[in-house]
């Protein structure tokens, strides 16, 4: 890592951290649906707590577009991340200003203050400098963990980096920005080999920058999803009425020609007149799609012959569903993938899952543990695996010359 982490923090018992965090979780009645990305800052958490810090942490929740909207308040998570950590959680409706900083002020060492949603205020997602230094005026030092969060140049995250170092504060990365950025990392500078990427998801036009790292890394390329309709396009089959993105056919068929054979496609698949929780589905060679059919799923030869590559991989590399998984009719190439990814780290593989959909796709198969390191990142793992630069890091302290041991060892 070429930030500094929590190892480089030079903080005392009772100073006061800010630490973003990306609580931008799923909500259903009032209560947190999934609490995996709260979950996963609370080694960053404890270990500030434990050193007598006291935290005010931020966080967006939803595009509530610049104003308070009760349905994105933070309340909820903070009950849920209370529960999480068996102790008590303060909360701020006041995300900057003399009540923030009151609040803020009040905490006992070791105490914990989630401050009301950023994207509340109408600096934030246009990196506000004023109001990143109003975010830098709550703490002394900055630990960001916002992962899911980093792919933006927002107030909250890149902005409060440079605000909070130009007072003369650190601004360095928690413990799980940290461990994501060395998975990600690991995978993509010296990968075990074989490499195999398997890419899903609806456009091949938002991920072409994906698809075109890993053909330059990747042994082989796995395509799934309604992506692979656009290839099956591009070869001139019948896709009848699935989605396609119609932009992406040209591209595809300069991809397939650069690729050659290193990007497998699906043989068959799992096709219905209508895509429906209680869809009857029939399974189909990807030359037998009819003119009223709608692609749902990879098929089970398609499920084969992914499942033999990715068994001997040593790397793999997963980002975006093979089908429409979230219906169980068609999840199962998904668990297949899911499942033959799972065997692979049971012998030794490094084994990475991203994006939101086929994260939730492998903790609704209770396969997390089945991974070395399930993302919590969507946009934010496919802009790193793009190699694109992610703002909310690169404007954290740079580490030192001498390489220290990665602060969550
Ligand atoms: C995410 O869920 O991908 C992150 O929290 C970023 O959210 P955003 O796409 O609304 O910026």
């Amino acid at each position: 890592m070429r930030k500094q982490t929590l190892n480089d923090l030079a903080s005392r018992a009772g100073d006061r951290i800010v630490v973003r965090v990306d609580f931008n979780v799923p909500l259903k009645d009032g209560r947190v649906a999934d609490d995996t990305r709260i979950e996963r800052t609370l080694p960053t958490l404890r270990r500030l707590t434990a050193s007598g810090a006291r935290l005010v942490l931020l966080s967006h929740l939803g595009r509530p577009g610049g104003r308070p909207r009760p349905e994105a308040s933070l309340r909820p998570v903070v009950a849920r991340l209370g529960e999480l950590l068996g102790e008590r959680v303060r909360f701020s409706p006041e995300t900057t200003g003399p009540e923030a900083l009151a609040g803020a002020r009040a905490l006992a060492p070791g105490e914990i203050l989630v401050a009301e949603n950023t994207r509340f205020l109408a600096g934030e997602t246009r990196n506000d400098p004023e109001l990143a230094a109003a975010f830098a005026a709550l703490g002394k030092h900055f630990v960001n963990d916002a992962f899911g969060t980093a792919h933006r140049a927002h107030a909250s995250t890149a902005g409060l980096a440079l605000a909070m170092r130009a007072g003369g504060g650190e601004a360095v990365a928690g413990l799980l920005l940290e461990r994501e950025i060395r998975f990600l990392g690991d995978a993509l500078e010296d990968p075990g080999r074989p490499f195999v990427a398997v890419l899903g998801g609806a456009k091949v036009s938002d991920k072409i920058a994906v698809i075109e790292k890993m053909l330059a890394r990747a042994d082989r390329l796995l395509v799934g999803g309604a992506m692979a309709n656009t290839f099956f396009r591009a070869l001139g089959l019948e896709t009848g009425r699935s989605l396609v993105d119609e932009e992406g056919v040209e591209l595809a068929v300069r991809l397939m020609d650069r690729a050659g054979d290193r990007m497998m496609l699906p043989v068959d698949c799992v096709v219905a007149r209508r895509i429906g929780p209680d869809a009857t589905t029939r399974e189909v060679p990807r030359t037998g799609i009819g003119a009223e059919d709608r692609v749902g799923d990879i098929g089970s030869a398609s499920r084969r012959m992914f499942g033999d590559e990715l068994e001997q991989a040593r790397t793999i590399v997963w980002n975006g569903p093979m089908g429409v998984c979230e219906m169980s009719p068609f999840a199962g190439g998904t668990v297949a993938v899911a499942r033959s990814a799972a065997a692979a780290t049971a012998s030794g593989a490094l084994t990475i899952a991203g994006g939101g959909d086929s994260a939730a796709a492998v903790r609704a198969a209770g396969l997390t543990d089945g991974f070395a390191h399930v993302s919590t990142g969507g946009g934010a793992s496919l802009a790193f695996l793009a190699g694109k630069p992610l703002p909310g890091v690169e404007a954290l302290s740079d580490a030192q010359a001498t390489p220290r041991r990665p602060a969550g060892e």
